[in-house]
C-alpha cells in the first residue's frame, strides 16, 4: 500500500521570541549611543494560525482569550493585550493587509525581572502577523516598529535596545550596536564567560518608573551641550555643565566608552577585566544616573563578596535584577551563594538563573 502523508495544516506555525540580558551599554539607547546585549535561551512561545477577521489571543495562565482587529484598531484595549493592539496598529500603518490569526502565547521568562518579555512578547506578535499576511520587514525595522509599538502600548519611551536585541540575537555571541546608525557586528563571548541574574524581588516595571525622566534630563543635558547623540559629546562638553545634567550626561558618555573596553575585553578573552568595567558600570548607574535601589546595590555587592568577577543592575533599573559575570566553572557556585545571602537579609527574591547567548526571533516551524 502506498503510504500516505501525514495531514499537515498548512496554515498553522510557531513563534520564538527570547528575552535578553543587556551586557553593557544601560540607558545608552535612547541618545544613539552604545550597547552590547545578547538574546537569551528563555522566551516567548508563541502557536499560531491564520484566520481572516481578528487576533484572538489566548496566554498560558492569564485566563480568557483577548480578542483585537486586525488593523489594531477598535477601543483601547488592556493588559497584555495593550501590546497586541499596538503591534497590528503599527503594522497597518507600515501597509500590512489586516489579516487576523488565532494563537497562544506561553512564557519561561521569569516575569518583572528585567529580562525585556514586553519586547518579546511584541516581536513575536509581530513576526506571526507578518506571517499570516505574507508581508515582509527586516529584522532592523520590525525592530523599530517594535519599539514604536511599546510607546503606543504603554506610554514608554523606550529604546532600540531590547527589540533589537530579541531580533539579532545570535549562539554565543554579543551584539555591538550603534543605536543611531544601527549599524551592529557580532562579538563572540568566550566559553569561560559565566552569566548569571540574580533577581531583587523587586518587580520593574517601566510604565511605573522615572524612565522617562531620565530619558527627559538626559535629552536636556544633551541641548546644553549642543549634542544630538551621545556618542559625539567630547569630555570637555562635560565640564561646562553642572548638577544633574552633568551626572546624566557624564554617565552616559563614559557608558559607551565601557561598552567599546568590555567588547575589547571579551575580544581579547580577559574577562577579569570585563568585570572590572561591570562594576564600574554598576557605580555610574547607581551614582550618576541614579537608577539603582539599595536592593540592587547589595546583590551587586554579594556577588563580588563571593567571588564573581564582576556585577552591575541590569535593564532600566529601579528593581529587576543583576547581571553576574563569574569564571564559568565557578558559575554555580557565586550564583547559589549570592542568591543564599541575599534571601537571608532580605528574605525574598535571590534567584539565580544561567543565562546563554542565545539565536534571536524566528518562525520555528511552517505548516
Ligand atoms: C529598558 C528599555 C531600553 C533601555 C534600557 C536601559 O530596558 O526598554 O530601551 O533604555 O531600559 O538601558
Amino acid at each position: 500500500m502506498p503510504e500516505t502523508a501525514p495531514e499537515v495544516d498548512e496554515s498553522s506555525f510557531r513563534v520564538w521570541a527570547p528575552g535578553r540580558v543587556n551586557l553593557i551599554g544601560e540607558h545608552t539607547d535612547y541618545s544613539g549611543g552604545l550597547v552590547l546585549p545578547v538574546a537569551i535561551q528563555h522566551g516567548i512561545r508563541l502557536a499560531a494560525r491564520r484566520r481572516e477577521d481578528d487576533i484572538v489571543l489566548e496566554s498560558e495562565g492569564h485566563g480568557r482569550a483577548e480578542t483585537v482587529p486586525a488593523d489594531g484598531g477598535g477601543p483601547r484595549a488592556w493588559g497584555w493585550a495593550r501590546y497586541a493592539q499596538a503591534v497590528a496598529a503599527e503594522l497597518a500603518d507600515a501597509g500590512r493587509p489586516a489579516v487576523g490569526l488565532t494563537g497562544t502565547i506561553s512564557s519561561d521568562l521569569p516575569p518583572g525581572a528585567g529580562l525585556s518579555s514586553s519586547a518579546a512578547l511584541e516581536v513575536a506578535l509581530a513576526l506571526a502577523l507578518c506571517a499570516v499576511a505574507g508581508f515582509e520587514l527586516q529584522p532592523l525595522d520590525l525592530a523599530l516598529l517594535c519599539q514604536r509599538a511599546e510607546l503606543r502600548a504603554v506610554d514608554v519611551p523606550c529604546g532600540i535596545l531590547d527589540q533589537a536585541a530579541c531580533l539579532l540575537g545570535s549562539d554565543e555571541h554579543a551584539i555591538l550596536l550603534d543605536c543611531d546608525s544601527l549599524e551592529h557586528r557580532l562579538i563572540h563571548v568566550p566559553a569561560g564567560a559565566g552569566l548569571l541574574i540574580v533577581d531583587s524581588g523587586v518587580p520593574r516595571s517601566l510604565e511605573n518608573t522615572a524612565y522617562g525622566e531620565r530619558r527627559s534630563e538626559l535629552e536636556q543635558a544633551l541641548r546644553l551641550v549642543g549634542a544630538d547623540r551621545s556618542t559625539e559629546v567630547e569630555a570637555d562638553a562635560l565640564a561646562r555643565l553642572d548638577g544633574v545634567a552633568k551626572r546624566r550626561l557624564r554617565h552616559v558618555v563614559t557608558e559607551n566608552e565601557r561598552v567599546r573596553r568590555f567588547a575589547a575585553a571579551l575580544e581579547s578573552g580577559d574577562l577579569a577585566a570585563a568585570g572590572v568595567v561591570l562594576c564600574e558600570s554598576h557605580v555610574s548607574l547607581r551614582d550618576d544616573y541614579e537608577v539603582s535601589i539599595p536592593e540592587l546595590d547589595e546583590l551587586v555587592e554579594l556577588a563580588m563578596e563571593t567571588g564573581a568577577l564582576g556585577a552591575r543592575l541590569l535593564g532600566g533599573g529601579f528593581g529587576g535584577s543583576v547581571l553576574v559575570l563569574a569564571r564559568a566553572e565557578e558559575l554555580e557556585e557565586v550564583g547559589r551563594a549570592t542568591a543564599a545571602r541575599y534571601r537571608e537579609r532580605t528574605g525574598s527574591g535571590g534567584n539565580p538563573l544561567r543565562v546563554r547567548a542565545s539565536s534571536g526571533a524566528r518562525l520555528v516551524r511552517s505548516g
